[in-house]
């Protein structure tokens, strides 16, 4: 019997935070005013080692998940990456590998990256308006280098690629046409994200949400589009293609229509804990257990339990009992990812 959590979800895809540390301060994510030069990032011994990740990789593989992402932070800022990604692609050539990257060290990365196995990538991009990217990245670097990022990738091979944009009413929202038109016709599929109430910092408000029907509207004005199928049952995308033929992009409506009901994805931070909701105030343990000499099947026992005992649904609880949420803490995004 295939492993399945409380509401019969399956177990499908893992993402894996390889460090917690990132170049960019988005304001939305890690604030320069809170993460400055004196801020404490984890110290070595507590972080996961390749060897470690890729153990737990291989088990969790084993257990039904076909898609293993990595994220930060930064993903690129850890040391040797491509070792990683050498050791994971080794574990089952029908495992998807991807990553999800600012892409400010893509240029120089692309080629090794796509060499030891990786597949596709993710790219953050929330707009292409220079001062504004300046604004919300919180260390004035232009968009140039991302896109230069993006074209290497394009370049090596690691496609399809896909562009995230998160819409901040009052802050971007006006520029989501701009971005779909620019990528219109490349190849590359951009998805608008509604703004998400992750960890604690962010100040989120509904206010601040603009909705994945209204992204659709205001670019379904001026580049015609019509709905696509999913590709995948439990995609977070809801995909549209461009009527004349030159593409698609996808807007991820985790606020106004959440899809709780369909998730499969586990997370696992920096160091070594299990995450089974991006908006959970705790992870479970697996470092520690890890490192007193558990056995494969002492760790696969330990997440087979872990998953068979969740019910997490946050974002729909979210609509349904949000006064009751206030003041609990939740996991940062710079810890697990996103
Ligand atoms: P593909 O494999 O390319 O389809 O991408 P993906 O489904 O893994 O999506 P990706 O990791 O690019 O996620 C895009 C964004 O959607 C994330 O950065 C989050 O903002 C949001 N998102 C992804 N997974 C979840 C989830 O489980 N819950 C919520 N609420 N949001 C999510
Ligand atoms: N809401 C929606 N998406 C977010 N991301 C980071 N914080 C939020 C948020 N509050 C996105 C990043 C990146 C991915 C890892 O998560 O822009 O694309
Ligand atoms: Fe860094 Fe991504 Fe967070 Fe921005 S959203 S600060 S790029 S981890
Ligand atoms: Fe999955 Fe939690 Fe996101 Fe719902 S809120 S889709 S359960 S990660």
């Amino acid at each position: 019997m295939a492993l399945q959590d409380l509401f019969n979800r399956p177990l499908r895809d893992l993402r894996i935070s390889v460090t917690d540390r990132c170049n960019f301060r988005c304001t939305y994510c890690m604030p320069a005013e809170i993460f400055g030069e004196s801020y404490q990032f984890l110290p070595k011994d507590e972080i996961l080692s390749f060897e470690e990740i890729a153990r737990l990789a291989r088990i969790f593989v084993g257990l039904g998940v076909n898609k293993l992402r990595i994220t930060g932070g930064e993903p690129l800022l850890r040391t040797d990456l491509p070792q990683l990604i050498d050791m994971l692609s080794g574990i089952d050539p029908d495992v998807d590998l991807t990553l999800t990257t600012n892409a400010y060290l893509l240029p120089q990365q692309a080629q090794a990256l796509k060499d030891a196995g990786l597949r596709r990538i993710t790219v953050s991009l929330d707009t292409l308006d220079e001062e504004i990217f300046k604004q919300m990245n919180g260390r004035g670097f232009p968009v140039q280098r991302v896109l230069d990022g993006i074209e290497k990738a394009a370049e090596v091979g690691l496609a399809p690629i896909k562009i995230n944009a998160v819409v901040q009413k009052g802050v971007n929202d006006h520029t989501v046409v701009d971005l779909a038109r620019y990528f219109k016709g490349t190849g590359h599929i951009v998805r608008f994200i509604e703004y998400m109430d992750v960890g604690n910092r962010n100040g989120w408000k509904w206010d601040h949400v603009v909705s994945a029907a209204d992204i659709v509207r205001q670019i379904e004005e001026e580049l015609p589009l019509e709905p696509a199928e999913s590709n995948y049952q439990g995609e977070v995308a809801n995909r549209y293609r461009y009527r004349d033929g030159e593409g698609e992009i996808g807007v991820i409506a985790s606020v106004t229509m959440p899809f709780c009901g369909d998730c499969t994805r586990v997370r696992l931070s920096t160091d070594g804990k299990l995450y089974t909701c991006l908006f959970a105030s705790e992870g479970l343990d697996l470092r520690d257990h890890l490192r007193e000499g558990a056995t494969d099947e002492e760790l696969e026992r330990r997440i087979k339990g872990i998953w068979s005992r969740r019910s997490d649904r946050y974002s729909e609880e979210r609509t349904e009992l949000a006064p009751l949420q206030n003041g609990r803490q939740k996991v940062e995004m710079y810890h697990i990812g996103g």
